[in-house]
């Protein structure tokens, strides 16, 4: 197969997702005269935090949803924090809310998730929603492993028996993908730092996901033949341009496109790949909080699981 046809569109299932979304949030502007709305908060200046909020914010914009965003200090304390999301829990005409990760070192990370009112809570971290997704009943699914599996459903259909490998076992990814490849019927391996022998857990996966936050560490030494591979890694290399003798940023994922490309049945690209689908599955979760904030059914277009 030529290597192009191989690859998993990600930029273009979201704008499929985020069209189908357009009319949910017009019916809700029709209906309570007023778009759902999302506040995002952004501690601190860190640089890849703030290109996230900001194409966050935008997309929402361009899809119907009203978005704020608050910005604070990279020295507020964590009870100032934790009085924004107090204000925000409170406040009637705020559905969502998504604090940034990752938080200064003197916030606790977990405080400020346990206190978002977890019907309000897009990302899914709360224990509640994390919890409810373990024993099959999601509320809020987190958006990176949800637009993961959306992904994977649609181009693989039948995911029962598959062996799964997960390189990863964050909050945020590794274990929520875990749980989501569970209820599909998967054999799931969720592999980290301290695992023995990754290229052999790796050579087994019919379903391979990374998120280790390594530029290009996976290989061909760690690809099944025709594996499906969905590539997490988002990470910024710095690079001199010996012509104009700048530096340029280029962004790489955890997988070796190049060396695995031969090997794969399909592979999501860095970037084009899982990025744009996670803020498509946000700006879901978001029109989902405004649905159930206002008691009104909300039909998940992305079938029942979402
Ligand atoms: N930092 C990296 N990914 C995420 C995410 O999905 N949500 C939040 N809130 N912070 C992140």
């Amino acid at each position: 197969m030529e290597n192009y046809k191989k690859i998993i569109d990600g930029k273009k299932y979201s704008e499929e997702l985020l069209k189908q979304l357009i009319p949910l949030s017009s019916k809700f502007f029709k209906n309570f005269n007023r778009k759902p709305c999302l506040a995002v908060v952004l501690v601190g200046d860190n640089t890849a935090s703030g290109i996230y909020v900001k194409n966050k914010v935008n997309i929402a914009e361009k899809n119907g949803i009203e978005s704020i965003k608050i910005i604070l200090s990279s020295e507020v304390s964590e009870q100032d924090l934790l009085n924004e999301i107090f204000k925000l829990n409170e406040n009637q005409d705020i559905d969502g809310i998504l604090v940034q990760l990752p938080l200064p070192k003197h916030i606790s990370e977990k405080k400020i998730i346990h206190n978002i009112d977890p019907m309000k809570d897009v990302d899914g971290f709360h224990p509640i929603n994390f919890g409810k997704l373990f024993m099959g009943d999601p509320n809020f699914i987190p958006c990176t492993p949800m637009g993961c599996f959306y992904m994977l459903k649609n181009e693989l259909k039948d995911l029962n028996g598959k062996n799964a490998v997960i390189i990863g076992r964050s909050n945020i990814v590794g274990k929520p993908m875990a749980s989501l490849l569970l209820s599909s019927n998967c054999s799931v391996t969720v592999t980290h730092s301290k695992t023995k022998n990754l290229q052999e857990h790796c050579k087994k996966a019919d379903v391979l996901i990374s998120a280790v936050g390594i530029p290009e560490m996976i290989d061909e030494t760690y690809i099944k033949k025709d594996a499906i591979v969905i590539d997490v890694g988002i990470n910024r290399l710095q690079l001199l341009n010996s012509k104009t003798n700048t530096s340029i940023t280029k962004l790489v994922g955890d997988i070796n496109f190049e060396k695995v490309v031969n090997i794969v049945k399909k592979i999501t690209p860095v970037p084009g790949g899982v990025g744009p689908m996670t803020i498509a599955c946000l700006m879901h979760n978001t029109i989902k909080a405004a649905y159930k904030n206002k008691k009104q059914n909300f039909v998940n277009i992305l079938g029942d699981y979402f």
